[in-house]
């Protein structure tokens, strides 16, 4: 499998006239290799040139790690010591590779300390963020990598009902809250639970609020907005609920958000521009008078990020295509008052849009049953 995805790798490359790919510990390095493992001071990088065969440059104390988890055949590892100058066996390395259009693609998020040095080594070479060109690979889930959301995805919904739904929330802090939610994702299985976003009251006007010792309270609406990850894969959801009465305002932004999330789920298909889930989200949302509070894009891509393309945004043009797989969440945000957000991850099929999570979005209050 991840000889195929270099090949594909490459062809994409040479379509673009891209002599050499480089990737960090990372995202990119783990689905074009199997091997994952996080940015760190030590040089660890993924050459694939594209008219040679891959080579890792690894400290010494990763190559065993690398032998185990890497799924490309026969891989190349060139190892360094901690005593060793890794930036010379890079230079070795690079000496090796044929360079005939001076471009090279670098992961995005290098660390300056590995891309000055590779710079300055390939001083003829124009530099891209990998993003641009490979992840038109990475947007197109096959079917493994559905199922592997699609885990993810019901990891989130049970958290919903067992954690989110059972707790009398009044009386909780919000950081209270977001640890119980945290920590039932790891007992569930989820990996790297270590997001929730918590937001009471006036805090949810924030979109990005980070939890804090403000306690829930009666009358406050609650936005939830939470992931982990299963087998490398993101989850994502987001419900906002509210405890004892819902005013009126909170009453009908919620079915502004609810309407416009629906809509905009039911517009999705194959063909369609990413733009135009993102339009008919924002024109609901206008008609019923919130189009000013909707301060953010309806949606993001996601897979092995939790935010990826692609983007559910105004002048993204980009075609959806079958496999794509990506969050349909407005919201309306009154500052002072409260936020309202209804997330959802939706995979794009032949037949339409798919949902991955299952949660129920009608408005949930609190301690009322109503
Ligand atoms: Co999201």
């Amino acid at each position: 499998m991840y000889n195929t995805r270099i090949e594909k790798c490459k062809r994409l490359m040479e379509e673009h006239k891209v002599d050499l790919s480089v990737l960090t510990p990372g995202v990119n390095m783990y689905y074009f290799s199997g091997f994952a493992d996080i940015q760190m001071d030590r040089m660890l990088l993924l050459l694939i040139p594209v008219r040679s065969e891959p080579v890792f440059i690894s400290p010494e104390l990763y190559q065993g790690h690398i032998v185990r988890d890497s799924g490309i055949v026969d891989v190349d590892i060139r190892v360094w010591k901690d005593s060793d100058n890794a930036i010379e066996l890079l230079r070795a390395v690079l000496s090796e590779i044929e360079f005939t259009n001076s471009r090279v693609l670098v992961d995005d998020a290098m660390w300056a300390i590995f891309l000055l040095p590779l710079k300055e080594i390939l001083r003829d070479c124009s530099f891209h963020p990998a993003s641009e060109i490979l992840s038109s690979l990475r947007m197109i889930k096959s079917q493994e990598e559905l199922q592997n959301l699609e885990q993810s995805a019901a990891i989130a919904d049970e958290v919903f009902k067992d954690v989110i739904c059972n707790e009398r929330l009044t009386g909780m802090t919000e950081l209270e809250l977001a640890a119980e939610i945290r920590h039932s994702m790891s007992q569930k299985g989820g990996e790297a639970a270590i997001g929730a976003l918590v937001a009471s009251g006036p805090n949810g006007a924030n979109p990005h609020h980070h939890p804090g010792r403000r306690i829930i309270s009666e009358g406050d609406a609650v936005l939830v907005d939470y992931g982990c990850r299963f087998n490398g894969y993101w989850s994502d959801i987001s419900r906002t609920l509210v405890c004892g009465t819902a005013s009126d305002v909170f009453r009908t932004a919620y079915d502004a958000v609810q309407r416009a999330q629906e809509k905009a789920f039911q517009a999705v298909r194959p063909e369609i521009p990413a733009s135009e889930v993102d339009r008919i989200a924002r024109e609901e949302i206008s008609r019923a008078g919130f189009g000013e509070r909707f301060i953010h894009r309806t949606g993001h891509g996601i897979g092995l990020e939790m935010h990826e393309r692609p983007f559910i945004v105004a002048g993204n043009d980009l075609i959806l295509e079958e496999g794509m797989t990506f969050s349909i969440e407005p919201g309306v945000y009154l500052p002072g008052q409260f936020g309202v957000r209804i997330e959802d991850i939706v995979v794009v099929t032949s037949q339409g849009g798919r949902r991955l999570n299952k949660s129920d979005r009608n408005l949930r209050v609190l301690g009322n049953e109503e």
